[in-house]
Formats: C-alpha cells, sequence, structure tokens
C-alpha cells in the first residue's frame, strides 16, 4: 500500500536556476471555486547555469487553460506537466515572454497554502513553496523578480483589493466587478508574493520615516474588529522608530499594510509590504487577550516588520539558509523587545522557552543544525533550532565581536548584498571583516546539531592568590553526526567573593586590572583560564545573561544556593534558583519511583519568603523566581522521563509550599490586587504575573474558593485565565461553573474559545482522555482551523505530560487519530502535532513502545503527506 517514498533535497546538491524572470505580471480574476490567474513572465537564461538546463516551472494543483510563447500558443507537445505537476517548455529560447493561465479553487484549498478562502475573503500564504499552487514559476528564492498584479473580483464581495508594493491604479470592470493594480519596485522572490482581497476594514495611522518619507500604515481585519488593533498598530509604529534609532534602517515603501485571518498555518508572513497575520497576533482588548498575548503581539509585529530588510531586501539562495533570516530577525525581535521592557526578565524567558522547545528538538530525532543538510518537506524545518538556536547563534557572535562591531557588520552586510539571495556565509563574512575577528570556527554552529555539555572544574592557591578556572565542553551525538568537535563557546563570567562582592579577574599574563562580567572564550574541548591577585576563594558565576545555548551541569548546590542571592547578573541569580530546585525535584522524583515519600528541602521555602520579600522591587523578576521548574524541563534532564512521577512531585511541592508559605503568599496576594484602570506597561504585567503566581500556590495548598472569586471579580484575561486553569484542574463544582460560564460569555469570539479548548486539555482530571474526546465532538471544535487544532491537540500533547503519557497509551492513540484525520485537510499542522510522539526514546520501554506503535499506524496510512511522512519515518529510525 506504499507510495513512493518522497525524496530528500539535499544541501550540496544546490545549483543554480536554470532561467531567470525579470519581470512579472500577473493578472488575477477572483472566484471561490474557478479563480483565474495569467501571468506574463519575461524570462531569460540564467548566465551562471548549464547552457543546455531545461526550462522547468514549478507548479501543484494547476489546471492549464493556455500557454503561450511570445504571443504565440504552445501546442502541447512542446509544454509538459510533469507528475510532480511542474510544467517543463521543451526547446525553451534563451529569452522570451512567457504567458500562462491557470485556473485554480480557492474555496477548497484546506492546506492554506498558496490562494485559499477564510470566511468568505481572499488570502495567500507563499513560504515556503505555496507560490506554485497559484501559477506556473521557479518557485525558488534565489530567482527575484518585479512584479506587477491586477486583481479583478465582485465590488460588492471584494470591495478591499490589496498587493505588494505601492498602489497604482484601481477602476471598474465588467458587470458588477472592479479591479485595482499594485506595482512593487523592488524585486522579490516568489515567496513574498501576497494577495488579500474582501470585505475588510481598515485601521489607519501614518509614519514619517527619519528621511522624512510618509508611509500610510493600514491594518485590514474583518467587520467588528476595528477596535481591538491598537496595540499592533502601535507596536507596529515603535518597531519601524527603532529599527531606524538602532540599525539605521528605514521603511522603503509608501504604504505598509497588515491583513489579519483567522485561518492560518504559522504565526505570521512578511510579504514585502502586504505582512498576512495569525488574528491571534494582532487583535488584542483588555478583557479578551493576556499579558502573554499582548507581549507576543509586539514581539511579533516587530519580527515581521524587521524581515523587512533581514530576509527581503536580503533574502536568503536555499531553503537550507532559513536561519539567515530567521535567526538573525529573531535575534533583533528579541533585542527590541528587551529595549521596550527588562531585559533581565526578557533574557530568562527567551530561555525558557528555548530550553523548552529547542533542547529537547536537539535532543530527539528530529535534531538538525541550524543550517540542515537535508530535509524531505522544508515546511518540517521552520523550526526551534532555526528560529531561536539560530538567534542565539546571532547572539553569539553579537558578544564575540561586541554591539559596535555588530552594527557596523550589519551595514555591511546590508550594503553588500542588497537585492540578493545570500547565504549564511555572507552574513559571517561582514561580521568578520566589519570586527577584524576571525569567526571562521562559528561556523561549526550553524552546521552541527546538539546542545553542547558545559562542566567547570577550580582551583584557588591561597598562596599565590591564584585562581584556575577549567572549562569543559562536549556535545552528544545526534541523528547523522556521531563525532562531534568543539565549538567556540564565550562564557560571560564573573568572580563572587565570601561576602558576594565581585573579585578582580585579571588573567595571566594581562596588565590593566579588569573587574566586573569578562567573557572568556572555550575553543577547546577543555582548557583553563588562570586568574591572578584574588584575594579570597571564589564563587564563579557562569555563563552570565546566559552567554551561549549549552547545558551548564554540576553546578554544586551550595553554590547555586549562593549565587541565586548574591550575583550581580539576573540571569544567573533566575538560573541558579532554578537549577537548585530542578536538584531538589529530581532527587524527589527519585524517592516517588522508588516508592518513598518525596521529603521536603526547607530552603525552597525560605526562597520563597525572600522573593516575596524582595518582589516589590521588580515584580516580574519575581513571578520568574517564583515558579518551579517546568514538567518538561525536568524530564529532559532524567535519562528515562517519568512524566506522571514528575507532575505528582511538582504538584505536591506546590502544595507544600503553599502551606508553609501560606500567611506570605496571601498577604503578597493581597497587596498586590490592582486599583484604578487596567494597564499594560511593564509593571503592571509584572504585578499581574506575580500576584497570579502567589494564587497558584495557594490554590495547590487547596483554596479553590480563592480562585473563583479571582475568577468572578476578574476583569481582564489575565486574571480570569489564571483563575480558570487552577480551577481547571480542581475537583470541586466551581469549576464545572466557571467552564461553562466562560464559554457561555465567549463563545462568539475565536480566538478565546481556543483558550477555553487549551484549559481543559492542560487539565489534570482522572477522565483526561475521556474529556479530550468530548471536547474534540463538541460542536466548537474544528479540525480545519489551524489554532483550534493546536489548541486542543497540541495543548494536550506539549501541555499534559501526565495524561499524554498515561500508562494505557490512551494519550498517543488519541493524538495518532488526530493526525491521521487532519493529514489530508492540512498536512502541514498535521505533522507539527506529531512532535511529540517522536519523543519515545525518552520514555520507559513500555511507554517507548505504544509510542512506536502509533507512530507505524500513522506511517501505514495511505497518500500521507510529505511532511508528516518525514516526522514519523524519522522518528522510528
Ligand atoms: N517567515 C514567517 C516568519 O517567521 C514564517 C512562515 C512560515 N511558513 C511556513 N509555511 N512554514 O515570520
Ligand atoms: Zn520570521
Amino acid at each position: 500500500m506504499k507510495t513512493d517514498t518522497p525524496v530528500t533535497i539535499r544541501r550540496g546538491d544546490y545549483a543554480p536556476p536554470a532561467y531567470l524572470v525579470d519581470e512579472v505580471a500577473l493578472e488575477f480574476r477572483l472566484d471561490p471555486a474557478a479563480t483565474l490567474v495569467r501571468a506574463r513572465l519575461a524570462l531569460r537564461r540564467n548566465p551562471a547555469a548549464a547552457p543546455d538546463a531545461p526550462l522547468r516551472l514549478d507548479g501543484e494543483g494547476l489546471q492549464l487553460v493556455e500557454a503561450r510563447l511570445d504571443g504565440a500558443v504552445l501546442p502541447p507537445d512542446r509544454c509538459r506537466i510533469g507528475e510532480d505537476g511542474a510544467l517543463t517548455l521543451l526547446d525553451p529560447p534563451a529569452a522570451g515572454v512567457l504567458e500562462t493561465l491557470v485556473r485554480i479553487a480557492p474555496e477548497s484549498n484546506t492546506a492554506l497554502s498558496g490562494l485559499y478562502t477564510s470566511g468568505g475573503n481572499y488570502y495567500t500564504q507563499c513560504e515556503a513553496e505555496g507560490f506554485r499552487r497559484i501559477t506556473f514559476f521557479p518557485d525558488r528564492p534565489d530567482v527575484m523578480s518585479r512584479y506587477e498584479v491586477t486583481i479583478t473580483a465582485d465590488r460588492t464581495l471584494c470591495p478591499v483589493l490589496l498587493s505588494n508594493g505601492n498602489p497604482a491604479g484601481s477602476g471598474l470592470g465588467d458587470g458588477n466587478t472592479h479591479w485595482a493594480r499594485w506595482v512593487d519596485p523592488h524585486p522579490k522572490p516568489s515567496y513574498l508574493f501576497a494577495l488579500v482581497a474582501g470585505d475588510l476594514v481598515n485601521v489607519a495611522d501614518r509614519f514619517t520615516t527619519r528621511s522624512g518619507r510618509e508611509v500610510a500604515l493600514n491594518i485590514w481585519v474583518r467587520r467588528g474588529d476595528e477596535d481591538r488593533c491598537g496595540h499592533a498598530m502601535d507596536s507596529l509604529k515603535r518597531s519601524m522608530a527603532w529599527d531606524e534609532q538602532v540599525f539605521g534602517l528605514e521603511y522603503d515603501l509608501d504604504v505598509f499594510n497588515i491583513a489579519a485571518v483567522s485561518d492560518f498555518n504559522m504565526g505570521a508572513m512578511e510579504n514585502k509590504g502586504l505582512n498576512v497575520f495569525n488574528t491571534k497576533y494582532v487583535l488584542a482588548s483588555p478583557e479578551s487577550a493576556t499579558d502573554g498575548d499582548w507581549q507576543g503581539i509586539e514581539t511579533v509585529v516587530a519580527h515581521e516588520y524587521f524581515h523587512n530588510w533581514t530576509g527581503n531586501r536580503v533574502t536568503c539562495r536555499d531553503w537550507f539558509q532559513l536561519s539567515l533570516k530567521e535567526g538573525l530577525t529573531v535575534f533583533r525581535d528579541q533585542e527590541f523587545s528587551a529595549d521596550m521592557g527588562s531585559r533581565a526578565v526578557k533574557r530568562i524567558r527567551d530561555v525558557r522557552g528555548l530550553r523548552a522547545a529547542q533542547f529537547p528538538e536537539d535532543a530527539g530525532p528530529m535534531a538538525h543544525p541550524v543550517r540542515p543538510d537535508s530535509y524531505i518537506e522544508i515546511d518540517n524545518f521552520y523550526t526551534p533550532t532555526v528560529y531561536q538556536k539560530g538567534a542565539e547563534v546571532v547572539r553569539l557572535i553579537h558578544t564575540r565581536i561586541g554591539p559596535a562591531a555588530f552594527r557596523r557588520g550589519m551595514d555591511l552586510y546590508i550594503a553588500r548584498n542588497d537585492n540578493q539571495a545570500v547565504t549564511i556565509e555572507d552574513f559571517v563574512a561582514a561580521m568578520q571583516e566589519a570586527s577584524g575577528i576571525d569567526l571562521s570556527a562559528f561556523m561549526g554552529w550553524y552546521d552541527q546539531a546538539g546542545t553542547p555539555e558545559l562542566a567547570a572544574e577550580d582551583r584557588y592557591d591561597p598562596e599565590a592568590r591564584r585562581y584556575t578556572l577549567t572549562l569543559r565542553q562536549s556535545t552528544p551525538p545526534t541523528p547523522g553526526q556521531p563525532a562531534k568537535r568543539p565549538l567556540p563557546i564565550p562564557v560571560a563570567m564573573g568572580l563572587l567573593g565570601p561576602d558576594g562582592a565581585a573579585l578582580p579577574t585579571r588573567l595571566a599574563g594581562e596588565n590593566a586590572a579588569q573587574s566586573g562580567t569578562r567573557t572568556l572564550l572555550l575553543e577547546a574541548a577543555e582548557q583553563s583560564f588562570t586568574f591572578e591577585d584574588v584575594p579570597a576563594p571564589p564563587v564563579p558565576s557562569l555563563l552570565r545573561s546566559f552567554s551561549a545555548p549549552v547545558r551548564l551541569q554540576g553546578v554544586p548546590r551550595e553554590q547555586l544556593r549562593f549565587l541565586a542571592v548574591h550575583d550581580s547578573d539576573p540571569f544567573v541569580r533566575w538560573e541558579s534558583g532554578q537549577q537548585y530546585a530542578a536538584s531538589v525535584m529530581l532527587e524527589m522524583v527519585a524517592a516517588a519511583q522508588r516508592g518513598e515519600a518525596p521529603g521536603f528541602d526547607p530552603a525552597l521555602a525560605e526562597a520563597v519568603a525572600n522573593t516575596l520579600a524582595a518582589a516589590e522591587a521588580d515584580p516580574a523578576f519575581a513571578a520568574e523566581a517564583l515558579s518551579l521548574p517546568g514538567e518538561g524541563f525536568l524530564a529532559d534532564q532524567m535519562a528515562v522521563a517519568d512524566p506522571v512521577a514528575i507532575h505528582r512531585v511538582r504538584q505536591g511541592l506546590r502544595a507544600e509550599i503553599g502551606r508553609r508559605c501560606g500567611p506570605a503568599l496571601r498577604a503578597a496576594y493581597g497587596s498586590l490586587a490592582e486599583t484604578g484602570p487596567y494597564r499594560i506597561d511593564g509593571r503592571s504585567i509584572g504585578r499581574r504575573a506575580l500576584r497570579n503566581a502567589c494564587l497558584g500556590y495557594l490554590v495547590a495548598a487547596g483554596d479553590a474558593a480563592l480562585a473563583k472569586a479571582q475568577f468572578d471579580a476578574a476583569t481582564n484575561m489575565t486574571d480570569s485565565l489564571a483563575a480558570l486553569s487552577l480551577l481547571a484542574d480542581a475537583a470541586t463544582p466551581a469549576r464545572e461553573e466557571a467552564l461553562a460560564a466562560f464559554h457561555a460569555r465567549w463563545r462568539g469570539d475565536a480566538l478565546v474559545l481556543d483558550k477555553w479548548f487549551s484549559i481543559q486539555a492542560m487539565a489534570d482530571r482522572p477522565d483526561a482522555i475521556e474529556a479530550m474526546r468530548q471536547l474534540y465532538a463538541h460542536p466548537d471544535f474544528d479540525l480545519r482551523n489551524p489554532n483550534r487544532a493546536r489548541a486542543l491537540i497540541g495543548a494536550f500533547a506539549a501541555g499534559n505530560p501526565a495524561h499524554f503519557h498515561a500508562e494505557s497509551g490512551e494519550g498517543y492513540r488519541f493524538l495518532a487519530d488526530a493526525v491521521i484525520a487532519l493529514d489530508p485537510i492540512n498536512g502541514s499542522i498535521a505533522a507539527r502535532l506529531i512532535g511529540p510522539l517522536g519523543q519515545w526514546r525518552r520514555q520507559a520501554p513500555s511507554r517507548g513502545a505504544l509510542m512506536r506503535r502509533e507512530l507505524q499506524r500513522v506511517l501505514d496510512t495511505p497518500n500521507l503527506s510529505k511532511g508528516t511522512f518525514e516526522k514519523a519515518s524519522k522518528a522510528l529510525l
């Protein structure tokens, strides 16, 4: 029953395109069932390609109506559509104008790649390979063209007609139609093409660039959503100003449009001059969006805007270079958010995210370098490794050469590569030239998968007042890369004296005094650093600000406790507290596995009390410090994970802390109550986070009524949802009452309804699987909507480890059933959701066998999408 094995694309096989397309004219006549697309391509043979290379245009599911070359109809024996849907022109000229007319059906496009409809409106998603589902084209990022787009549609159904670039005319057409033309003066690859049309309304604003260019800003939404665009617009204007100030980069068109759509595979897309966004990253009001949602909007709006230079003006030669634009743009949005709020808290959250998603990926069957070597389905490589680890690697370079050289490097990178499709080497070369520092070894970070492990050993000689720090690195093997080499690891560090004060950090051979944070560069597998004139035996503070994406191991518990209180670096203070708690909790898990009572370390309650006492200075930081390490973080540190034991231990510990610190938690909870109107500044967000962290402990200790009272009184989504998610775990009638009230109030709001599904999917209930099956059958559940599918299925598999990994294997079966049902509808989302089953090697053999059985069942499904095939088959290797 097996269909052909999908082909593997390899980085080493890159060849330049046979033909280039200088100009493209597209004409759309929109219709849900039969849209016509006429494309005129000015083609010419690429001087860099073989002179006899065939003219082949990608296509997928296109119905060809006619093809002409320089005006003459091409007979069927000169153009052939292959098995894969691509069009090959036999006997091609060296240059010419190829015109094709194709028919497509956007209303039946459930994959949401190419041109599709959502709520009766038209949207496109072309990255990575969606343009070939719209017209025949060399659909690869190294073919850059200037686009002119004319859209014709019914005036009543589609009053708004948008595409990339600047508006260039509009008018009435035949019947009840009208048309609009858009011209994008900047050459771009096909993945940045966009079209949006339909009955939309806009929120408008303006931005004046620093050289005086007036830019019209618009956010396009469905009628009724206009009053929830303010934060996205404000984030956009701040992003535009920040990129001018920090990187000297100005916007380059007369208009910048954002369109929001509720059916969208990813977060958002940076199409030139016409970003398309998941509504989740546009719409927000205090009643309907959490503080996390507000921060997500700011980040994603900035990210897509920053792509205008890092991605659009300078793009990728091929998809293996994806991190060239994604890693760099994530780095830029992280820096933006750090500048907008608390840098330390932002760093802590980013590291939390990296560890929750990227570290496990690096330790699993899909582990791949930041620049992968091969893929079957490129959609599967929009990963935490390419994005978040890619950003960490850019940060390594930033740390290594310093901010001033980094800025010069960016200027050089853009000046030299503007309007070109380039590689990661081009980026590193610019940084190297601008800094004069040899960065060749840093390429290892792009090409080697796996998370390096870092260990320290030290020795103090009181006589000589000399301190020697020895650092060692090693990286465990990953699929296809059995042997690893050492990588350059910048280790930002300091030394603390017995009272916590900073000690000098002058290395042997240096003359000038050094104090505060300095950065050591570990280049070999093992290296020693000798510090002179150290007056007392120091405690080393390593990896300040998380200066490299590595696992620092084996720091003794006494040092962790000391650093958590005394270090000057907020990241290390937070980190040391987390590592201390993690080491205690892992011991408790081991005790629980032996059937012993887990015991309690009073230091954990002390830490909570100390955090609360000092919380006023920085409530957001206190909230981070108060949160115990997550279940995934703990599982990731066990040779064989035990998700059920981890969950029980963590819950039990929360209850114990809640009991022991009850009065202090209650006092903090009371004093943090909001007075006055809802505000979303950093301090207010921090206070809410801290207050809800306190609530969590108090409810764990038995006070479910407090959660119900907060839920009933809440005037913002953050407080409402925090209370509801705690109630969802509680065995009290208030649970059903609150869930029903929430559903009744929000049933008309898709984004909030997603939260209602997620909370239940993550709930710790004895009947969790049965509840999942009921939610799956709920009239409001819709497998076709990616947000809804993620809210239920994704939240369960990734956010409810204790029940996903239920001994019975029912959790695995539920996920596999959902993936099999979803795959024919939207293979991209199905492939994403299957991920957690790939982690079977980390589970006990009994669980692993059940997981493999479900992976095999998915793999045996006929006509599986390429993407799901790749994930399931690689997981089983
Ligand atoms: N370039 C987009 C972003 O990160 C993501 C688009 C990914 N699309 C996909 N089908 N994989 O901003
Ligand atoms: Zn991006």
